[in-house]
């Protein structure tokens, strides 16, 4: 892999805005982001055939002189907007014309070289990976099982919080269709008995995620001391967790701080040189099946933070359901691929309703849908009435317990995407 043409982006404004890294990556030209304060030195290192100045710094930075002084071409696109067709134009003119690019940058060269990079570095040693359904996880242990099927083991820890059909979905896909080594471990009554009458929303990802944790420890310790750690880093995580302040190569922090209590050597990162549609491109290229690899974002404490105040196993069945007939219905709409992320949440709120002409009192259930580009702002979506009204028809016939539905209409900010 260090063999690939390299392009250097300098966010002069400190702020390691992703969008011209995206641009240069789209036209198959690699490219690694890095900050206002990052060493010349260290831009050296990486031999790059060009470097790129953005942001609107205030006053000349150093580095921006330091750059000139390399030798490869440079250019300063502060002016210019890379998403316009002038903008595309001028870095495309840039990438091929001027620094001689040859375009070595797509994610069949990336899966072949890494499986390769795999096979060598990993040998016949231990590898365990943690499969989360999510398609970063689920990637990493792809490219690692093609570099060396008998070397990984995967372990599953179902929560019992993941929406209805995915744990079933997870274990059908990696041990049956891909002949991987999975231990699915199904600890939901674990997690529900640690979460019973916990209402705080931040006390309740905490005990998630510790639960989780400790789950995983349990079974890495069965399995033994392994050689490889698996981590599904991906690019922004990298440049979010300060790029700019450490350079081009830094530690970041690992998410979910596995890597404390289980016995490893090493930490494997497949994929942290990736942005997140580049992830989903290499698990296309692997063979993954297409819904695992679009799978929409999903929390890490899954269900349990739409199942608002405390979780009950009554409100997370009917969470399932309704979630379920959400999910079937926007699908066959056709929706499913023009919406990021949309999902059901079960309130704590029982409210009056006529059923069988006789009075009820049952819970109330929000529909979500959004559209954002990075989760950091979002916008609802203005989903036609017509589906919208077959969602609430269905769920208040087929789901025991729910009498009214509500859709929500409001954006990130003031709100958040998920409800707690
Ligand atoms: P919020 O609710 O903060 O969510 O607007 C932003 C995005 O992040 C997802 N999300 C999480 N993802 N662990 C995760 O891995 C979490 O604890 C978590 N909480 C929220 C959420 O689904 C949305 O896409």
């Amino acid at each position: 892999m260090e063999t690939k043409q390299t392009v250097v982006i300098v966010d002069l404004s400190g702020r390691c805005n992703q969008l011209i890294a995206r641009s240069v990556r789209n036209l198959n030209v690699y490219c690694q982001l890095v900050g206002d304060n990052a060493k010349i030195e260290d831009i050296k290192k990486v031999n790059p055939i060009g470097i790129i100045l953005t942001g609107e710094s205030d006053g000349e930075k150093t580095i921006e002189a330091e750059v000139k002084t390399i030798g490869v071409p440079v250019l300063d696109i502060r002016d210019i907007d890379v998403e316009s067709k002038q903008g595309v134009k001028t870095l495309k003119s840039f990438l091929y014309k001027t620094c001689k690019a040859k375009g070595d940058w797509t994610m069949k060269a990336f899966t072949e070289a890494m499986v390769a990079e795999l096979k060598e570095k990993i040998g016949d040693k231990k590898v365990l990976c943690a499969l989360s359904g999510g398609v970063d996880s689920a990637v990493c242990a792809a490219l690692i099982h093609k570099a060396n099927k008998d070397c990984l083991t995967c372990v599953f820890v179902d929560h019992g919080l993941m929406r209805k059909g995915e744990p079933e979905q997870v274990v059908d896909v990696f041990r049956n269709k891909l002949g991987m080594n999975l231990i699915h471990i199904d600890a939901s009554e674990r997690f529900l008995t640690k979460l019973e009458g916990v209402n705080d929303p931040e006390r309740k990802r905490k005990i998630i995620g510790e639960e989780f944790i400790r789950v995983f420890e349990e079974e890495a310790k069965k399995i033994g001391a392994v050689d490889f750690l698996v981590q599904g880093t991906i690019y922004p995580d990298i440049i979010e967790s300060g790029i700019g302040s450490k350079g081009l190569v830094k530690s970041h922090h690992n998410v979910g701080g596995l890597p404390d209590v289980i016995d490893f050597k090493e930490i494997l990162e497949p994929v942290k040189d990736l942005f997140k549609d580049e992830v989903r491109k290499v698990g296309i290229e692997i063979g993954l099946p297409l819904e695992q690899v679009n799978r929409q974002p999903f929390p890490g404490p899954g269900l349990g933070v739409r199942c608002i105040g405390a979780i009950t196993r009554e409100r997370l069945a009917i969470l399932k359901d309704a979630d379920f007939i959400m999910r079937e219905e926007i699908a066959n709409a056709g929706w499913d691929t023009k919406i990021w992320q949309y999902f059901a949440v079960v309130t704590d709120m029982k409210s009056v309703g006529v059923r069988n002409e006789v009075r009820s009192y049952e819970y109330t259930v929000a529909l979500r849908a959004i559209h954002s580009i990075d989760a950091m702002s979002a916008q609802f979506v203005h989903l036609p009435f017509e589906i919208l009204e077959t969602i609430s028809r269905r769920i208040t016939t087929e789901v025991v317990g729910v009498n009214r539905v509500v859709y929500d209409i409001t954006s990130k900010p003031p709100a958040t995407i998920e409800w707690e």
